[in-house]
C-alpha cells in the first residue's frame, strides 16, 4: 500500500507534514514531493498549486511515477448548500467539472464523449470516514462537489452550477483528480472543510479562514489515515 496525499495550497498540506514528522523531498515535474513512512505505510504528500490543469499533473504523478494505489485529498471549498457553515466538512460522493462546456453540441452540461457528468469517488473510503467521524462525534456532511477553474464569488454563478449539477460545495481540484483516479484505476476520496459561502464576500471570508478550514480537513484526513494503516 502506497497513499497519496494531496492538496492544492501548501497550507492544506502544512498540518499533513507536520503530523507525518521526517520526509524526503523529491523534485518532479515542476513540484514538489514529500515521501514519508508512517506507521510502517508509505505516504506521498504533495500540494498541486490551485485548478485543473495542476491537480490532474500531481495525482498522475502520485500515480504513475511515486507508484501511489489509493490517493486522498485534503482541502477547503466553497459552501454552496445552506447547511454547510465556514469549517463544516463535506465528503464528495461524486464530483463534476461545472465549467466543462459543450451544450452548443446538445450535451448536458460537464459531459464530453467518452466521460461522465459526475464521477463518485470510492465507497469504502466513504463508509471508513462515517466511521471516524462517528467515532469523533463530528458531523461529516456528504455530498456533490462541482469543480472549476474559477473562484466563485457570485451568487447567481453559484445558483447556475446548483441548477446544472445539484452542487453542495465547489472548488478547483477534486473533479479533475476524480477523472484521473477513475481512468488508473485509484480509490479516491476527496474532502473539503467550508471556508467560504462563494458569494460576494467570498474573497474575504477566505482569506479569513482558509487555513483554519484547511486545518480542520487535513486533522480529519489524518484521523482517516490512522486507520488505514492499522
Ligand atoms: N475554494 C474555496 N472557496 C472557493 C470558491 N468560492 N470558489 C472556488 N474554489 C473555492
Amino acid at each position: 500500500m502506497k497513499i497519496a496525499i494531496m492538496g492544492a495550497m501548501p497550507e492544506e498540506v502544512a498540518p499533513i507534514l507536520e503530523k507525518l514528522g521526517e520526509y524526503k523531498t523529491t523534485k518532479y515535474a515542476d513540484n514538489e514531493y514529500y515521501e514519508a513512512t508512517y506507521k510502517g505505510v508509505d505516504i506521498v504528500v504533495a500540494y498541486s498549486k490551485i485548478g485543473k490543469v495542476f491537480s490532474t499533473l500531481t495525482a498522475t504523478t502520485m500515480i504513475e511515477h511515486f507508484n501511489c494505489d489509493r490517493l486522498l485529498f485534503s482541502g477547503v471549498a466553497g459552501g454552496i448548500n445552506p447547511s454547510l457553515k465556514i469549517g463544516d466538512l463535506i465528503v464528495a460522493t461524486k464530483l463534476s467539472q461545472h465549467d466543462l462546456d459543450i451544450t452548443a453540441f446538445g450535451h448536458p452540461m460537464g459531459f464530453v464523449p467518452g466521460g461522465s457528468v459526475f464521477v463518485e469517488a470510492d465507497k469504502d473510503l466513504i463508509a471508513l470516514s462515517k466511521d471516524v467521524a462517528k467515532e469523533l462525534g463530528k458531523t461529516v456532511k456528504e455530498g456533490i462537489i462541482a469543480t472549476g477553474d474559477q473562484f466563485v464569488h457570485d451568487e447567481k454563478v453559484k445558483q447556475t452550477i446548483v441548477k446544472h449539477f445539484n452542487a453542495d460545495a465547489l472548488e478547483m481540484e477534486g473533479g479533475s483528480v476524480a477523472v484521473v483516479c477513475k481512468s488508473l484505476n485509484v480509490p479516491f476520496f476527496i474532502l473539503r472543510a467550508i471556508s467560504d459561502t462563494a458569494d460576494t464576500d467570498a474573497s474575504f471570508s477566505f482569506d479569513e479562514f482558509m487555513e483554519s478550514s484547511a486545518i480542520i480537513s487535513a486533522e480529519f484526513i489524518m484521523k482517516m489515515i490512522d486507520r488505514v494503516v492499522e
